[in-house]
């Protein structure tokens, strides 16, 4: 693939937050003849490379009751060598959605010969796997995992570490092209290959957001997401004095983390996650606060912003939704130790302008899920391992 050369780096401590690099084809060919770094910082990333980041890859796919050919199509567009792992949170009363759903890998498994995950965030096994652990932040009163996306990505993660991958990937089940998806992960690679530090994140901007409204349009922002960059990059802004528009992908729910990294982080519960991460890199690694790990403030983290050449189309989930996810996304930069008070007025003005917030309320104080670096996994795996053949592993027999 061509992508743009990173053309600049803004720096927050140790965390090197490099500008959106636009995807500018999506192969570069056979041949490796051409120079690796092409003209007018274009860069080219070799099929090779790519590859073998692929291979070292988990792509997690959180799904709760979404249309199963919308699922089917993403499963089909993850490339083969990632190991992918489902986790789902679907109904599994009389209408087994889950069972479908693992019906459906399995077929796509037998068919191409590729190996997959699926579990489901409500079984006891996981929920004991973890209390094992000592990780019961991410239980809930009922003993068993709680509901949300976040969840779901961390019983995720610790699926990858079972599986000893080094970079996890995350793209929801609700993209309507498998095309995109494919493009997702192979814009991961080309992040990875690029980063100088092992602690690294590669976060994905789409080209545009197809909209219909009696025809149809492409929409380049989303409201949720200006206004969530708008209020990181003030975060930022309030710490150097120098205004920025650096941060564009706030709410990416399509991102992927070296594990080293992914280790850890703490999750924000729901869909405050995406924002959430942010919110921590800039805490644990700005230089401001006491640092969390110094071998990682060492290497310095390396984030990348990838723009898309496929639109992103996905499901519409109605105005509510956005306020929710506006709200607790906006909650971990209000209540982050890091946010100056001209920051939480601009956070409370945008949540009331936008109908999220009533005019005297203040945002929910947001629930982390602890880092999963700090759980003993080794005790989570030994659950997990006893019924991984029986009860997960997708075998083409
Ligand atoms: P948006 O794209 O950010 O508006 O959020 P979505 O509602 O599309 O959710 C993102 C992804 O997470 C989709 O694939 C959902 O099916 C999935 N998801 C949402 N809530 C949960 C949950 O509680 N558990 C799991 N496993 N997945 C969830
Ligand atoms: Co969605």
């Amino acid at each position: 693939m061509f992508i743009e050369s990173p053309r600049y780096t803004e720096r927050f401590g140790a965390v090197r937050i490099n500008a959106v690099q636009r995807v500018v084809s999506l192969d570069s060919g056979f041949k490796s003849e051409l120079p690796a770094h092409g003209a007018m910082g274009v860069m080219k990333i070799d099929e090779d490379t790519i590859k073998s980041f692929e291979g070292r890859m988990v792509v997690v796919i959180p799904i709760k009751d979404e249309k199963l050919k919308l699922f089917e199509g993403v499963i089909s567009g993850v490339p083969h060598d990632c190991l992918v792992i489902v986790v789902s949170n679907s109904q599994t009363g009389k209408i087994n959605r889950f069972k479908m759903e693992k019906d459906a890998l399995n077929q796509i498994c037998r068919y191409t010969m590729r190996n997959a995950f699926i579990v489901h965030q409500k079984d006891p096994v996981i929920a004991e796997a973890v209390r094992q652990a000592g990780y019961d932040d991410i239980l809930g009163e009922d003993g068993l995992i709680r509901d949300g996306k976040s969840e779901a990505m961390v019983m995720g993660l610790l699926m990858a570490k079972v599986a000893r991958k080094e970079y996890v990937g995350f793209i929801d089940a609700d993209n309507y092209f498998p095309g995109a998806v494919l493009e997702y992960v192979r814009d991961f690679a080309a992040g990875f290959s690029l980063a100088r530090s092992p602690y690294s994140m590669v976060r994905i901007l789409w080209h545009y957001k197809p909209k219909i409204s009696g025809g149809i349009y492409f929409k380049k922002w989303g409201r949720v997401s200006e206004t969530t960059n708008k209020c990181l990059n003030d975060l930022i802004f309030s710490k150097t004095d120098f205004e920025t528009e650096v941060i564009r992908t706030g709410n990416a729910g399509e991102h992927a983390i070296s594990m080293k990294l992914a280790e850890l982080l703490p999750y924000a519960s729901g869909y405050a996650v995406e924002p959430g991460e942010l919110t921590f890199l800039f805490e644990s690694f700005g230089g401001i606060l006491p640092e969390i790990d110094h071998e990682a403030v060492e290497q310095g983290i390396d984030l990348f912003q990838i723009e898309t050449r496929n639109p992103h189309m996905h499901e519409e989930r109605g105005t509510q939704h956005l306020k929710d996810m506006l709200l607790s996304g906006l909650a971990t930069i209000y209540h982050s130790p890091l946010c100056e008070e001209s920051t939480k007025r601009l956070i409370l003005r945008e949540l009331v302008n936008q109908g999220a917030l009533s005019s005297r309320g203040k945002p929910p104080v947001p629930h982390f899920n602890a880092p999963i670096g700090k759980i003993d996994s080794s005790k989570f795996m030994n659950v997990i391992k006893e019924h991984l053949g029986v009860l997960y592993a997708l075998h083409e027999e």
